[in-house]
């Protein structure tokens, strides 16, 4: 479509948004596709006839990095065909040191370059891009007060991401998140609960709140409140079906939060608690302020006010000093605890990080051994923790078709499983019950019960 026949449609052009990393990062670029769409444009799958591509980054681990370099290369040569068209890039990468002269450097094509503290300048400096060959860089450091509010345009009408708390204070010695993101800062419960409340009145069935640690919120707050409060109140708010949230720390994972889950309607039974390593001593050269006795317990009294919980984890191999011993620790924690499902990551040396600068770097061959060993033990356990929801009937929250089999519809139980089934009409976002008839490590497979 030409720029004549978009202005018969009303339609600006249209907007292509690549988003790397968690969903902090999803989020954002939703709120980005929000501005786009008010501004008129309009969000295309194919790539090549975008008029703004904006690349949303992540740099938690190298490989993030080095994919993200690889893409904003590959666009060279859109824009060599189109040189109106405008690419962005923005995200926690940027808020690196040196990273958006670097961009500049290497990459001259990219228009505008922005960080993750002022992502409410997007539109003015897309703007300026228009009228401008060089690229603009426009990167704030931590501000005061929180990013005001932005027309989101979600990617579903049933689920919704609510951030209820920005930044991270905790510092764990290989992570990055701290110096990207800043300083934890809690929205209002007014806020939170307003918004929650429209998102209900829109349909949604679903929300998650996000935050780097959810459990710190309020802490900085004047109110006080606290996220075993926070989650009382919107357990009230009606229309909403079940409530998630991303992620927790197990230091900050108190009793009052565990049984205040246990005794509310809503928010669901799954339990995302990254342990990191298993060892006691890798622990405390990563700064999580547990021992491996005290995420046990915590399992342990999780289980006990909500025995059918299921429990997640992340998991870090070869962070700096681990030996066989320490690794055996980890395995012993896979083991004992059961996890429903663990993401596994090689460390990754973040600069600027206190890790990186730590002797007794682990060679990359021991820590690709390690992840694997890692993987096959838990990927085991998954398997046989599924297996036994065979022939139980579960509520699934439905997501919609497939995308493997177009005839099957997917969804997910409150235990964050995912459950494939038929059917011939479109249950997404109808809460209904499926029968599971088989299991595998990743998926649920089942009949609808009627
Ligand atoms: N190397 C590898 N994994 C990391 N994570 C955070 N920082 C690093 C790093 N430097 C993992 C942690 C965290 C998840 C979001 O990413 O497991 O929980
Ligand atoms: Fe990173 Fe630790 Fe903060 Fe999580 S809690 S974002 S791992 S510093």
């Amino acid at each position: 479509m030409n720029k004549e026949e978009k202005k018969g449609k009303n339609i600006e052009g249209f907007f292509y948004i690549d988003t790397y990393g968690c969903q902090m990062n999803e989020h954002d670029s939703e709120k980005l596709a929000g501005v786009l769409k008010e501004k008129g444009y309009k969000s295309i799958n194919n790539i090549e006839k975008a008029d703004v591509i904006i690349l949303n980054t992540c740099c938690i681990r190298e490989n993030a990095e080095v994919k993200v370099h690889g893409k904003i290369g590959y666009l060279k040569q859109y824009k060599r065909e189109n040189p109106e068209l405008i690419i962005g890039v923005c995200g926690c990468m940027m808020q690196q040191e040196g990273m958006a002269k670097k961009i500049k450097d290497m990459h001259p094509h990219v228009d505008i370059v922005f960080g993750t503290h002022n992502i409410h300048e997007f539109s003015s400096l897309l703007e300026s891009a228009k009228e401008e060959s060089e690229t603009l860089i426009d990167i704030w450091g931590e501000k005061e007060g929180l990013i005001p509010n932005l027309p989101t345009k979600r990617e579903t009408d049933h689920k919704a991401w609510v951030t209820i708390i920005y930044g991270c204070n905790n510092f764990c010695t290989y992570c990055i998140v701290p110096y990207v993101r800043g300083r934890e800062k809690s929205r209002s419960v007014m806020d939170i609960v307003n918004e929650i409340k429209e998102l209900a009145s829109d349909g949604v069935k679903e929300i998650t709140l996000l935050g780097q640690n959810v459990n710190s919120y309020g802490r900085d707050l004047d109110k006080e409140i606290d996220f075993a409060n926070l989650l009382e109140r919107l357990d009230q708010i009606k229309g909403i079906e079940r409530i998630r949230y991303m992620t927790s720390h197990p230091r900050d994972f108190t009793t009052k939060l565990v049984k205040t889950i246990a005794d509310s309607d809503k928010v669901c039974e799954h339990f995302h608690l990254p342990v990191q390593s298993g060892s006691s001593r890798i622990l405390k050269k990563m700064n999580r302020g547990y021992t491996q006795k005290e995420y046990l317990t915590l399992v342990e009294e999780i289980r006990k006010y909500i025995p059918q919980a299921a429990i997640t984890t992340d998991f870090i191999v070869g962070f700096p000093g681990e030996t066989e011993e320490d690794f055996v620790e980890t395995i012993k924690i896979v083991k004992e605890v059961e996890f429903d499902m663990a993401y596994t990551f090689k460390y990754s040396q973040r600069s600027g990080t206190p890790a990186a600068k730590m002797e007794e770097q682990i060679d990359e061959e021991i820590k690709q051994n390690r992840l694997q060993k890692l993987m096959d033990i838990q990927s085991n356990i998954s398997a046989q923790k599924n297996k036994k929801l065979i022939g139980k009937t579960v509520e699934v929250l439905g997501d919609g078709e497939s995308k493997n089999n177009a005839d099957r519809q997917t969804g997910r139980t409150r235990t964050n499983k995912i459950v494939v089934f038929n059917s011939d009409k479109d249950l997404t976002g109808k809460l209904i019950n499926v029968k599971i008839n088989k299991a595998s490590s990743w998926t649920l497979n089942g009949d609808l019960v009627r």
